[in-house]
């Protein structure tokens, strides 16, 4: 209940002016997001790559209605790749990029002009010698973003996509995407979804995920398990070590802010540890899906606004 009405409230224009002009919500903000300005996406990633950890940069930013928006983020996105070149970071951070934040969404040819945005991303990784990897968003965007991805691996084979287990799709998509080259980075899943399209019970989408991701370690591609879940993160290890895979072979992936120590062990055990570190202005949606995930951050988000 508390989790759907959040999410409704991520999408709400009242709710986010309600929630971007409380004063104490920066505090709890700077918790999840490395800051406004792509130098403190840089100063983060410089620090977490010291500390053995790789980074995905995600220039905040979903939902995009205007052309010059999509450009300005595409631009965005540019900056930031040659500022990763610039500063010897790129063989340790990729970017992840929102297809709706480059055009997906724009009501008029908005799948071609994400793909032509997504394209122009992707040559510019493809200079700097770093990767792409498309987040995905709600389930009405799953074909279009498999489609984009379809087109990218043309001629960029290292774009690497997003799956999410609570789609009742995804074990197929798996299959479909376990080749030779793939890199697939399979979540749980952030959105409102309808039980048409997706498990709604907690424990369906665990069992998804384990189903999914038999699927991608068993397969030839390169899995990316994308999830903070202490017992996943365990049968991860076991289904690598069965589908004969070594630590170089799969990677684990947690977003910046959560459980950072358990991030060190990981890679301080020797596996490839990535931090997904979302930074800029467009923090809202990104910020409300993070409270709908955990209780405990809701609570300490009502008590900043409290202690006013
Ligand atoms: P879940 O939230 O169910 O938590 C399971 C357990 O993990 C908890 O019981 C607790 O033990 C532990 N845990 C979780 N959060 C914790 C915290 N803050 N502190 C301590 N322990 C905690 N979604 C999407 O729809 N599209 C996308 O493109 C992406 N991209 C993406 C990239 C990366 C790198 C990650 C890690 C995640 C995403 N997501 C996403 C978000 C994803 O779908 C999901 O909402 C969150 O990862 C939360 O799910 P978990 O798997 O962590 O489990």
């Amino acid at each position: 209940m508390l989790r759907s009405s959040l999410l409704f409230a991520s999408r709400s224009p009242a709710a986010r002016t309600l929630v971007e002009t409380t004063p104490l919500t920066r505090p709890v903000v700077d918790r999840f997001v490395a800051g406004a300005a792509v130098d403190d996406a840089i100063r983060i990633t410089r620090e977490l790559v010291d500390s053995g950890r790789l980074v995905t940069l995600d220039h905040l930013g979903e939902d995009t209605v205007q052309t010059t928006d999509a450009d300005a983020t595409v631009e965005a996105y540019l900056r930031l790749l040659r500022l990763l070149q610039e500063t010897g970071l790129s063989e340790n951070a990729e970017v992840s990029v929102k297809l709706s934040a480059v055009g997906q969404s724009l009501p008029k040819g908005g799948h071609r002009i994400a793909l032509e945005n997504a394209r122009r991303i992707c040559s510019a990784a493809g200079v700097v010698g770093t990767t792409v990897t498309l987040d995905m968003e709600d389930h009405t965007t799953t074909d279009s973003t498999l489609d984009i991805l379809a087109e990218l691996r043309m001629d960029f084979p290292w774009v690497g996509a997003v799956l999410q287990a609570y789609l009742k799709r995804t074990e197929g998509d798996c299959r479909d995407l376990a080749s030779a080259g793939s890199r697939v980075r399979l979540c749980k899943g952030a959105y409102k979804e309808p039980e048409s399209v997706a498990f709604q019970d907690k424990h369906e989408v665990d069992l998804s995920y384990v189903r999914c991701l038999k699927v991608l370690m068993n397969g030839s591609g390169y899995p990316m398990v994308a999830s903070h879940d202490p017992r996943l993160i365990e049968i991860t290890g076991d289904l690598a070590a069965r589908a004969g895979r070594k630590p170089g072979e799969f990677e684990y992936q947690m977003l910046y802010g959560i459980r950072p120590t358990e991030q060190l062990r990981l890679a301080e055990a020797g596996h490839r540890m990535r931090v997904y570190v979302p930074y800029g202005d467009e923090w809202y949606g990104y910020f409300m899906r993070r409270l709908a995930e955990r209780p405990a951050n809701i609570a300490f988000f009502l008590r900043s606004m409290l202690s006013r």
